[in-house]
C-alpha cells in the first residue's frame, strides 16, 4: 500500500539539518515538539565504543564510532504517579461494553483503537518466522533479529566481529506497539520507567522489517532515542507522565489506542450516572461532539490531525473546551507544508476550502465515521459532495463519455493524494516518499489531467471485458 510511508520521520527535519552530526544534544531536541522551549531532563546515552568489546574495530558510519547507542540505566527509583486514569474519568472500552455493545465491537476495528497495542504475535505484524525475522544492514558485522525470547517478543542486536567472531548481542523487548499498520509499525520499549524508541520498525509497504525512519541510519542499532509524551497524546488514549522528565511514565496507568473518552472526555460521570439510572434513555454527563459547534467539534481532532505548537499537556484537554488553551493551531499550511513531519494538517487545509468557508463549515465527520472502519471513504465522500453540489457544475461530471465515473471519483481530482518529499522515508531499497490527502478541496489542474487518463484507461478496460464477454 503506497501510503505506507507515513510513519513518518518524527524527527526528520532535525535529522536532515544534522546528518552527519551524531550528537546526542543536537538529534534529541525534537524540534516540533518543544519548538521554543528549552530543552530539559534530556536522558543520558552511551555509545557502545570498541573498547566495550575491544578487538573490533570499527570504521567510519555516521559520527565515527558511535554508532551503536544504548540509553544509560535509570538512577532514580521507578515514577508512580498518585493519580491513576480512572480518577480523571479516563476510562477505556471495556467501561462502555455493558451499555454500547455496539459501539464497541465497531469501534475495535479502527485504527484509532488499535494505534497502540500491548505486544503480541496478532499485534506485532512483521514476521517472528526463521528466514524472514532478520534485518541485515550496510555493516556486514551488524544484524537485528525479532523473535520470542523468554516472555518477550525482542529486537536483538547481533554484532560480529568479521575476522576474530567475537559476537556482542543484546536484547530490546518489543513493549508497545505504535500503529495499526495501515503504514506500518514502530516499537517502544521500556528501560525501567523510560520510554524509548526501537531501531527496527515494520514497513506494510513491502512487508518488511526497516531501520526506523528518522534518524536511523542503515548500519547503525540506535535503542537510545527517548519517546516524548507528545507522541503518548496522539497515540494512547492516556498515561501519567512525569511532567518534570521527558520520557519517564507510570508503566501501569497506560490505556493504549486512542478511544472513546478521548473525543468524549471524561466519562466516570457518565457512567456512575447510568448505572444508578438503568431506565434513563437520555445521555447524561458526557460529551455528544454532536451537539457542539463545528469548531469545537474539529478541534477534538485536530488535537492530533494539525500542527501547532503546544502549550500544555493534552491529556489535560477536555472536548467542548477551546483547544487553544493547549494547542496553538496554525491554520496558515500550504499544499507543500500540509505534511507537517508527521502527520498531515488536515483541519487547516480542509478549513481553506471554499466549500468550507462559502458554509457554515462542517465537521470531519461528514466524511469519517469514528465508530467503525470504513473501507470505501473515497465513495461515503463523493454522495457527500453532492448533498451541496446537485447540480453537476463539474464539466468533468458532465462529460458523456467519463461522466459515469467521475461522479463516484470527486475527491481522485478536487483532494489529490500526493506524494510528498519532505516526508520521504529511507529505507535500504531508496526513499519512499509520503502519500498524503491534501483536504483542500479545490481545482487541481495538474491531477485532473492524470485522473482523465486514468478514467479514459478504466473505461476502454470495462468496455474491451463487455465486448469479450458478448462476442
Ligand atoms: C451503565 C450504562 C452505560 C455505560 C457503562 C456507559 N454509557 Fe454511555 N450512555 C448510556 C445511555 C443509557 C445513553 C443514552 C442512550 C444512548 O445514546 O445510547 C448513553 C449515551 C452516551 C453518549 C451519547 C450522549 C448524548 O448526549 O447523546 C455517549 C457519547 C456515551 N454514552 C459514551 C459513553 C462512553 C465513552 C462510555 C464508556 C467510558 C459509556 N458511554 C458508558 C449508558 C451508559
Ligand atoms: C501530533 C500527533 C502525533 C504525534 C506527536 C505522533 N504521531 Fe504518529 N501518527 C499520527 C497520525 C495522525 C498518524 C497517521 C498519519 C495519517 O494517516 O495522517 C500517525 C502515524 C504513525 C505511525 C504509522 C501508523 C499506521 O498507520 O500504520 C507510526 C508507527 C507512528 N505514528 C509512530 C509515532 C511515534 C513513534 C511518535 C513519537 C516519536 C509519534 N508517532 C508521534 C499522529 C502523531
Ligand atoms: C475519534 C473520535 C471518537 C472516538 C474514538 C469515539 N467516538 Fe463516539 N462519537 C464521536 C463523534 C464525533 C460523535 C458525533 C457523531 C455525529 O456527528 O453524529 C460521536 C457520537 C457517539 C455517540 C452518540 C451517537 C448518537 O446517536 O448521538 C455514542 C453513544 C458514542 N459516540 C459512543 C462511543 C463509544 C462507546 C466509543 C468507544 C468505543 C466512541 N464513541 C469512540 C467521536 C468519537
Ligand atoms: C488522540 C489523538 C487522535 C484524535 C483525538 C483523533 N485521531 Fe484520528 N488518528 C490518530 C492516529 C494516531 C491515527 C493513526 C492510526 C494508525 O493507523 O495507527 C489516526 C488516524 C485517523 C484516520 C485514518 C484512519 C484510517 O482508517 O485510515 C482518520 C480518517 C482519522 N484519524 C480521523 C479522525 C477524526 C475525524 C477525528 C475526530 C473525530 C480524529 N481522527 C481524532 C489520532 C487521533
Ligand atoms: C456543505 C456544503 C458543501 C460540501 C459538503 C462540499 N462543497 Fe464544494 N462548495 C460548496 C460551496 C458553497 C462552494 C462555493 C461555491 C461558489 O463559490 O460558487 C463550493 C465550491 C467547490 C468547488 C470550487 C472550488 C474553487 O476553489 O473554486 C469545488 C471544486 C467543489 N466545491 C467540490 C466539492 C467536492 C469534490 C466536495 C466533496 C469532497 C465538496 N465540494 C463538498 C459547498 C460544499
Ligand atoms: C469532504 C470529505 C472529508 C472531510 C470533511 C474530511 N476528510 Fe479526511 N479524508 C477524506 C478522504 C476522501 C480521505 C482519503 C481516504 C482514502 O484514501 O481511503 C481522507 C483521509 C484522511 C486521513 C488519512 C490520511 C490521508 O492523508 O489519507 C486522515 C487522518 C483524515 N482524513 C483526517 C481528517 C480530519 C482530521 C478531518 C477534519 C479536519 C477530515 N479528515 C475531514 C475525506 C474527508
Ligand atoms: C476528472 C477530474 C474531476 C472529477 C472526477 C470531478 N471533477 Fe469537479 N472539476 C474538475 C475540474 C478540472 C474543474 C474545473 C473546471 C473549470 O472551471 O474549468 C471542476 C469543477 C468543479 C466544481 C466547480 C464548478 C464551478 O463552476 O465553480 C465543482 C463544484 C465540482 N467540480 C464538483 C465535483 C463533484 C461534486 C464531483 C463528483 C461528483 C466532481 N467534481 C468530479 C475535475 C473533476
Amino acid at each position: 500500500m503506497p501510503r505506507s510511508a507515513l510513519i513518518l520521520a518524527v524527527l526528520l527535519l532535525a535529522a536532515a539539518g544534522a546528518a552527519g552530526l551524531w550528537f546526542l544534544s543536537v538529534r534529541r531536541a525534537d524540534p516540533q515538539y518543544w519548538p521554543r522551549k528549552p530543552l530539559q531532563n534530556v536522558p543520558t546515552a552511551h555509545a557502545v565504543r570498541p573498547a566495550d568489546w575491544a578487538e573490533l574495530t570499527l570504521a567510519g558510519g555516521p559520527g565515527g564510532n558511535d554508532w551503536v547507542l544504548l540509553p544509560d540505566q535509570p538512577q532514580q527509583p521507578p515514577f508512580r504517579s498518585s493519580v491513576q486514569a480512572s480518577q480523571r474519568g479516563f476510562l477505556a472500552p471495556q467501561d462502555c461494553v455493558e451499555c454500547h455493545a455496539e459501539y464497541c465491537e465497531t469501534f475495535q476495528h479502527t485504527s484509532h483503537a488499535r494505534t497502540s497495542m500491548l505486544p503480541s504475535t496478532d499485534s506485532i505484524l512483521g514476521s517472528l518466522q526463521p528466514g524472514h525475522n532478520v534485518l541485515t544492514t550496510a555493516r556486514t558485522e551488524l544484524q537485528f533479529r525479532m523473535q520470542q525470547q523468554d516472555n518477550a517478543i525482542v529486537q536483538q542486536v547481533i554484532l560480529q566481529h568479521p575476522e576474530t567472531r567475537t559476537v556482542f548481542t543484546g536484547s530490546f523487548p518489543m513493549d508497545l506497539v505504535f500503529g495499526s499498520g495501515n503504514h506500518g509499525q514502530s516499537y517502544l520499549w521500556w528501560n525501567a520507567d523510560r520510554l524509548y524508541q526501537a531501531h527496527v520498525s515494520y514497513l506494510s509497504e513491502s512487508d518488511a522489517w526497516v531501520n526506523s525512519p528518522g534518524p536511523y541510519f542503515d548500519g547503525t542499532a540506535d535503542f537510545a532515542r527517548p519517546v516524548p509524551v507528545r507522541c503518548m497524546e496522539c497515540h494512547v488514549t492516556w498515561i501519567a507522565a512525569d511532567p518534570k522528565e521527558m520520557n519517564r511514565f507510570d508503566r501501569s496507568t497506560l490505556i493504549p489506542g486512542v478511544t472513546c473518552v478521548r473525543c468524549h472526555g471524561p466519562a466516570h460521570e457518565h457512567v456512575a450516572y447510568h448505572r444508578q439510572h438503568p431506565d434513563e434513555t437520555q445521555g447524561r454527563r458526557i460529551v455528544n461532539p454532536a451537539a457542539l459547534t463545528i469548531q469545537r467539534q474539529n478541534e477534538i481532532c485536530a488535537q492530533c490531525h494539525s500542527a501547532g505548537e503546544d502549550h500544555a499537556s493534552l491529556f489535560g484537554y477536555r472536548p467542548g473546551e477551546p483547544l487553544e488553551q493547549w494547542l496553538q493551531l496554525d491554520l496558515s499550511a500550504s499544499a507543500e507544508s500540509n505534511a507537517d513531519p508527521h502527520a498531515a494538517n488536515q483541519l487547516a487545509r480542509l478549513m481553506q476550502s471554499r466549500c468550507f468557508q462559502q458554509t457554515s463549515g462542517f465537521a470531519c465527520t461528514l466524511c469519517h465515521d469514528p465508530h467503525q472502519n470504513q473501507a470505501d471513504t473515497l465513495t461515503i465522500t463523493a454522495q457527500q459532495c453532492r448533498q451541496c453540489h446537485q447540480q453537476d457544475p463539474c464539466p468533468e461530471v458532465q462529460s458523456e463519455k467519463t461522466g459515469s465515473l467521475a461522479r463516484q471519483r470527486c475527491v481522485a481530482c478536487h483532494m489529490p493524494a500526493r506524494r510528498d518529499a519532505q516526508v520521504a522515508m529511507q529505507t535500504r531499497q531508496g526513499n519512499i516518499e509520503a502519500l498524503l490527502r491534501d483536504h483542500q478541496i479545490g481545482i487541481w489542474p495538474e491531477t485532473t489531467a492524470i485522473e482523465r487518463i486514468r478514467l479514459e484507461a478504466t473505461l476502454k478496460q470495462t468496455l474491451q471485458s463487455v465486448e469479450g464477454a458478448t462476442p
